[in-house]
């Protein structure tokens, strides 16, 4: 069978709750597929990062990241660092980890489950069949943005600074949107053929190059119907009506916050996985949810954003298709007998820890494996 290297970054809060499913510590190998074997090396990020090298992204972390076929991550962030100096916070350590790897395109798809349309807080009309995806630009706009880090009295500086920049920007700014774009429509042609491009174009300047170039690129997509909305209508839009929505895509900050709303419609933040890629080289899985510090340590996350992360892992990032469907199947069937963590919980169901549901997938991927 096809075996490959797996690099897993538990990180903070419920995030090593999430990621357990995945390590089997009798086993190198991962029991969840037939035919691939996964071979798990954990590595340190984050707030445990921080605690353990002084560092919230070691350098031995993202080298054994770039040296793998796929990184699995878990969640990363906590109260206890929060306050700290921004190159020592545990965000950091992620935004440099998908600058490192270069991981500039983030999927996030959020499809209503008819498993799950009680645990939508929309109606069930509204929300039923709902299948977007959120196409993310993940390692550009304000999140990276240049100049930054001076005092508000240091104008001359800030001046200085940015006709140094302008140029650089100017050439990068076309480069970073024309590839997410790219791989957007080529998303959209995989899906209903519709793309909704979110920005906000009537007021900043990045929006109003953004859509020039989105809409310029549209005639190598003829096939493409192509929409744009400002991001405050789509912020509405998506609660009105969400079924408008095939594709989206989006800046860095605005897929951030609109994939968030998305995963209330499907019933929890809990149930939505991410894949970033780049050009080439390994691609980063992880949940869109983060550490929960509310609820860490309690055994009462969801694992199933992360387990269906995985399966991303195994799709996007691995090429094994049929892996990863037999994952999302076993979610499915899980769900299908009725076991629920907190976040997704309605009356008639089983109400379940973090632990006990992954032990369930897992044991409904066990059964698949036998009658395979
Ligand atoms: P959060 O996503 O961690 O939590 C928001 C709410 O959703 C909380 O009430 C939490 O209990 C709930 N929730 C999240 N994941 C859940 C799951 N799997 N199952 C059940 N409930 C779940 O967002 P926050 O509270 O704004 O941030 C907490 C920390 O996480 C911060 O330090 C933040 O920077 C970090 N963060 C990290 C990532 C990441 O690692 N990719 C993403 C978002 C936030
Ligand atoms: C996410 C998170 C991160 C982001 C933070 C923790 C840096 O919110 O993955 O959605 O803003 O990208
Ligand atoms: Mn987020």
């Amino acid at each position: 069978s096809r075996s490959y290297n797996i690099t897993l970054l538990p990180g903070d809060g419920i995030g090593p709750e999430v990621v357990a499913v995945a390590k089997d510590d009798d086993e190198p190998l991962s029991p969840w597929t037939t035919g691939v074997e996964l071979r798990f090396q954990e590595k340190l990020m984050g707030g445990s990062a921080l605690d353990a090298t002084g560092v919230p992204l070691p350098e031995e972390t993202l080298a054994a990241a770039r040296d793998s076929d796929a990184v699995l991550l878990g969640a990363i962030g906590g109260y206890k660092w929060d306050n700290n100096e921004k190159h020592l916070k545990p965000e950091t350590g992620l935004l440099q980890l998908r600058a490192g790897l270069g991981v500039f395109a983030n999927l996030r798809p959020a499809a209503v489950l008819p498993q799950l349309v009680d645990a939508s807080t929309l109606k069930r009309e509204v929300a039923e069949g709902v299948d977007i995806m959120v196409v993310r630009e993940l390692t550009g706009g304000i999140y990276f943005g240049k100049p930054r880090g001076f005092g508000t009295n240091d104008n001359e500086k800030i001046l200085a600074s940015t006709q140094k920049f302008i140029q650089f920007l100017r050439i990068q700014f076309y480069q970073e949107i024309d590839r997410i774009a790219r791989v957007a429509f080529e998303v959209a042609r995989k899906r209903r053929g519709k793309l909704c491009s979110v920005d906000k174009a009537n007021v900043l300047e990045a929006s109003m190059l953004w859509r020039k170039r989105v809409t310029a690129l549209a005639s190598e997509f003829p096939d493409i119907e192509l929409s744009h909305m400002y991001v405050d209508n789509a912020a509405m839009q998506l609660i009105r009506n969400p079924k408008q929505f095939d594709t989206i895509v989006t800046n860095n900050i605005f897929g951030d916050i609109l994939s968030d709303e998305a995963s209330m419609i499907t019933g929890s933040i809990g149930m939505l996985p991410s894949a970033s890629v780049g050009e080439s080289g390994p691609g980063l899985f992880e949940p869109i949810h983060g550490s929960a510090p509310d609820i860490a340590g309690k055994d009462k996350a969801n694992p199933l954003a992360t387990i269906l992360s995985a399966a991303m892992l195994l799709r996007y990032g691995l090429g094994e298709e049929n892996a990863a469907k037999r994952i999302e199947a076993a979610v499915i069937e899980t769900l299908n007998h009725g076991f629920r963590t907190g976040d997704i919980y309605s009356p008639g169901t089983t109400l379940v820890g973090c632990k006990r549901m992954g032990e369930e997938v897992l044991k409904t991927v066990e059964s698949q494996k036998a009658v395979a």
